[in-house]
């Protein structure tokens, strides 16, 4: 198997040869704080050489829980937020057909997301739509005790025993979560469910190789093996004694700090696959959470091309020079679908007739690409020669390595994320929450 290919000949205007040599350092000083857990948050680390070290035992564990899962349920929900929602939903977005949830006589469940807000329509719309479906849960929380898929699985847990009983509903609802801690665990192991631990030294969003992925994407039919084998290629290929020059991830960590300290401020990830649009979901959490502390950062944001060349093209072609961007794209389509030739040629297509689509989409990139560059935005270009199990494994990795090293040439703790209370703090305030009432207090004055 092939690896992906990192390309930075459209980043050289601004990051050269030189300004490369002089943060070549910086970056191998990253690997190797990694590699020997002695830099920040370096009790989160688990997820480093996670991909090896899953065994045969663990694989089997998922994949018989996901077997039974989808003899009882035709509707799953995934019940979880933030790094435990963003990894699965990348995974099996990106793998599925494009209108899964309209096919029918299918062979796999249908997968659904919730706890990944608070919109009670959203919810009452999810709980009226199961009323009458057979369905079955994976709940999913670190913590065990965070509020939106708390609120969520209160719902569908009443609403699953109420349609089935209490003991077939046992039988149909899974938790991924802490060993011993949390609120979660505590229900779990009192109402009997099936359950998978999140290892306490992966952070919710390096967890997407722990059960917290790899459970909901068993379930919904995906080779589990191959998306691991992908990402296991790539803890080799960015190892701690591959040199710089050839490790993918310390050279993309390295150039985009380079483009950083010379004023771009905010990467925006691109794709030309509508199905990777929860891909970059997952990348704007995994280096947003990552570096954005301390007063640092580089801003993450995502489009979704060509749709978003007709919105957000203007400002990403003409607006203030501070962006850089970082395209993934896929070398070869999993499906072919030809423009056909047409006599009258009343849209004045013809000159595509015998085309691929996405023969047409690749020189939309390339000429994208080539535009951008002209107007002062650099690009990366990820390529992967095609969207499966084994290249997510890839991209997967490829860019937790890289967030590891990017945050420490930043030097920041890669792998806390302390900004996220403030909100919860609040929010339990203003709900009273028993233990908050100083904090009720004091942010009552302030209304
Ligand atoms: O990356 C993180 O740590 C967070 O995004 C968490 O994953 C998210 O807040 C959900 O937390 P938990 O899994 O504890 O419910």
């Amino acid at each position: 198997m092939e690896n992906l290919k990192l390309d930075t000949a459209r980043v050289k205007a601004l990051a050269s040869d030189a300004d490369l040599k002089a943060i070549k350092a910086d970056a191998e000083a990253g690997l190797k704080k990694l590699h020997a857990g002695n830099g920040l948050g370096n009790d989160f680390l688990g997820w480093l050489n996670l991909p090896s070290s899953i065994t045969e035992a663990e694989f089997a564990d998922i994949e018989a829980a996901a077997k039974q899962m989808r003899e009882v349920a035709d509707y799953v929900v995934v019940v979880g937020i933030g790094g435990s929602y963003l990894g699965a939903r990348a995974v099996i977005d990106g793998l599925s057909n494009s209108f899964d949830y309209l096919i029918r006589d299918r062979k796999n469940p249908v997968m659904l997301f919730a706890g990944q807000n608070i919109g009670e329509d959203y919810t009452a719309d999810l709980l009226e739509f199961l009323q009458d479906k057979s369905f079955g849960i994976v709940v999913i929380s670190k913590s065990g005790t965070t509020t939106e898929p708390a609120i969520a699985f209160r719902l569908l847990k009443e609403l699953i025993e109420k349609k089935d009983g209490k003991a077939a509903a046992q039988k149909k609802i899974i938790a991924v979560t802490d060993k011993a801690k949390g609120a979660l665990r505590t229900l779990a192991t009192q109402e009997g469910y099936k359950t998978f631990v999140i290892p306490d030294n992966v952070g919710g969003r390096f967890s997407v190789l722990t059960p917290v992925g790899l459970v909901p994407i068993a379930i919904a039919g995906f080779d589990i093996r191959k998306l691991v084998a992908g990402a296991k290629d790539m803890e080799v290929a960015t190892g701690e004694n591959v040199p710089f020059e050839q490790n993918p991830s310390a050279i993309y960590a390295a150039t985009r700090n380079i483009l950083n300290r010379k004023g771009k401020e905010i990467e925006i990830l691109v794709n030309y696959q509508p199905k990777l649009h929860y891909f970059t979901e997952w990348w704007k959490q995994l280096f947003g959470e990552s570096e954005g502390k301390d007063g640092k950062g580089i801003f993450p944001a995502g489009v979704d091309f060509t749709t978003d060349l007709h919105s957000m093209g203007q400002w990403i072609q003409e607006g203030v020079r501070n962006i850089f961007e970082t395209v993934v794209s896929v070398k070869n389509p999993n499906r072919k679908c030809v423009i056909p030739s047409d006599e009258a040629n009343l849209d004045s297509l013809n000159f595509l007739a015998g085309k691929r689509i996405d023969e047409v989409n690749k020189m939309a990139e390339l000429g994208t690409l080539i535009a951008h560059t002209d107007g002062g935005v650099p690009n990366f270009r990820v390529e992967i020669p095609e969207l499966n199990e084994y290249y997510l494994g890839q991209l997967i990795y490829f860019f937790e390595k890289a967030c590891g090293i990017s945050g420490y040439i930043l030097d920041v703790n890669p792998f806390n994320q302390p900004g996220v209370e403030a909100y919860k703090k609040n929010m339990f305030a203003l709900l009273e929450k028993p233990g908050y009432e100083e904090a009720t207090k004091a942010i009552k004055a302030r209304l």
